[in-house]
């Protein structure tokens, strides 16, 4: 469930008015709900409670510091990909001691940060970093904890730009080779072997790859368990969330009705088909979620600026685009967009593009969506994952602002940029 809906004829989160928060606020404006970030943790912490398990958030999905400090209050750790990620970490309250560090290409800066700040694991990509990581660890008389991605050549069958499983992509040490990793790794000095990652990729709607990788990968943990004796196995991330039908997708029923194959897939249907293989490992099990956290917490709202019609098209221009969410241009990705006021009934094809001098520029292409005309605020459903982290200032557009609901409280969560943090740290 998420906690968007519509109440008395308007689009809520929780118990606030999404048109009062854009008409205080202004737009484009990010809204996120506490309820389902604490709703979606919760839930997939509790379908692995049969193992020895712990979330570790996907600090990349969305990192901004009030959502980082809700997720720690809440016990989890984090999964990060760079120094900065594990500054916001700190920062939000967030325990280095609970982070894993993953990434192909970290720095020397980042890698001593790190082990500085005491990180659970670095997650290392290469043979070559990890022999790097060990003469940093050295020079630093420090001992690096590591665990090496192992890349299973599973096919995610998720768009091939968040496919990451797969051989030909850049990520983790070939099935093949990753035996002799260890092996060399284990001679190195001031490095711990700590335990074994993988993650085949992000927005999986079915469990069969996720299923089929950890069957290949769990003989391989126990092996290394009993050589190396590592502690942990990461699985990484990927559970997919529901686009379409976003706003439906907010009821309960909604959820636990698996009658229907177009339902998401849910924490305990993921966690009942690997348990099973994952359970007598005696590992800890780490998730690394991103998307299913994140995702269905949050909505981009934008304004309706004009209507232009075309001899072909009718486009809806917004005061929002690619620019702040990119999801659409880059993976074909499909948002839900739905007026703040509950709409009538009249449907039109339309396309919903944006300010910026691209024509990649659109929200939707064709698409049938209920009517709203200028003036009006729509909603980008499900856009709590990969939105605003993903969003840059191209065209000099200031950053939107990011508002953090709970219950009928609203918190500002990033003030709205200004022109003049656009040209800070600028000589001109
Ligand atoms: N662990 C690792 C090592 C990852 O690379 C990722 C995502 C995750 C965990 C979290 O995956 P999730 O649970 O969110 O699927 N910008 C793209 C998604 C890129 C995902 C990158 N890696 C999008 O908007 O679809």
């Amino acid at each position: 469930m998420h906690s968007f809906h519509y109440s008395n004829g308007s689009l809520h989160c929780e118990d606030i008015s999404i048109a009062d928060l854009a008409n205080q606020y202004g737009t484009p404006l990010y809204v996120y709900s506490s309820e389902t970030f604490r709703d979606r943790y919760t839930r997939l912490d509790a379908a692995f409670s049969s193992i020895n398990h712990e979330v570790a958030y996907a600090v990349k999905a969305n990192s901004n510091l009030s959502v980082l400090r809700l997720l720690a209050k809440m016990g989890s750790g984090f999964d990060i990909v760079s120094g900065g990620e594990l500054f916001r970490v700190i920062k939000a309250g967030g325990d280095p001691g609970k982070c894993t560090f993953a990434g192909v290409g970290k720095t020397r800066d980042e890698i001593e940060y790190a082990l500085k700040q005491g990180i659970y694991s670095i997650n290392v990509e290469s043979e070559e970093e990890a022999l790097f990581i060990s003469q940093v660890a050295s020079e630093l008389n420090l001992v690096a904890p590591i665990a090496f991605r192992v890349n299973p050549n599973v096919d995610a069958k998720t768009h091939k730009y968040i496919s990451t499983g797969k051989s030909e992509n850049k990520f983790g040490i070939d099935f093949e080779f990753i035996l002799d990793a260890y092996e060399r790794a284990s001679n190195l000095p001031n490095l711990k072997l700590k335990g074994l990652q993988m993650h085949i990729g992000s927005q999986l709607t079915s469990v069969s790859p996720f299923v089929e990788a950890v069957e290949k990968v769990a003989p391989l943990a126990a092996d290394l368990k009993d050589k190396y004796d590592i502690e942990f196995l990461s699985i990484g991330g990927g559970i997919g969330i529901v686009y379409e039908e976003a706003l439906a997708s907010g009821s309960e029923s909604w959820w636990t009705d698996q009658s229907d194959e177009t339902r998401p897939l849910t924490p305990e249907q993921y966690s009942s088909a690997i348990i099973p293989s994952l359970g007598p490992l005696g590992l800890k099990i780490l998730l690394e979620p991103g998307r299913f956290i994140a995702g269905n917490a949050g909505v981009l709202v934008t304004k309706c600026l004009y209507e232009k019609k075309g001899t072909t098209k009718t486009f809806k221009i917004v005061d929002s685009g690619m620019h702040h969410l990119i999801r659409p241009a880059l993976y074909e990705g499909f948002h839900e967009i739905v007026p703040v006021t509950e709409p009538t009934g009249a449907i039109d094809a339309v396309d919903v593009v944006g300010p910026i001098c691209e024509s990649g520029d659109f929200f939707c292409q064709n698409r049938e969506v209920p009517n709203f005309v200028p003036g009006e605020f729509i909603a980008l459903m499900s856009a709590g994952a990969y939105g605003m982290v993903m969003a840059t200032t191209y065209n000099s557009h200031p950053l939107p602002a990011e508002i953090l609901v709970d219950g009928n409280q609203a918190k500002i969560a990033r003030k709205r940029q200004t022109f003049q943090d656009l040209v800070e740290g600028e000589e001109g």
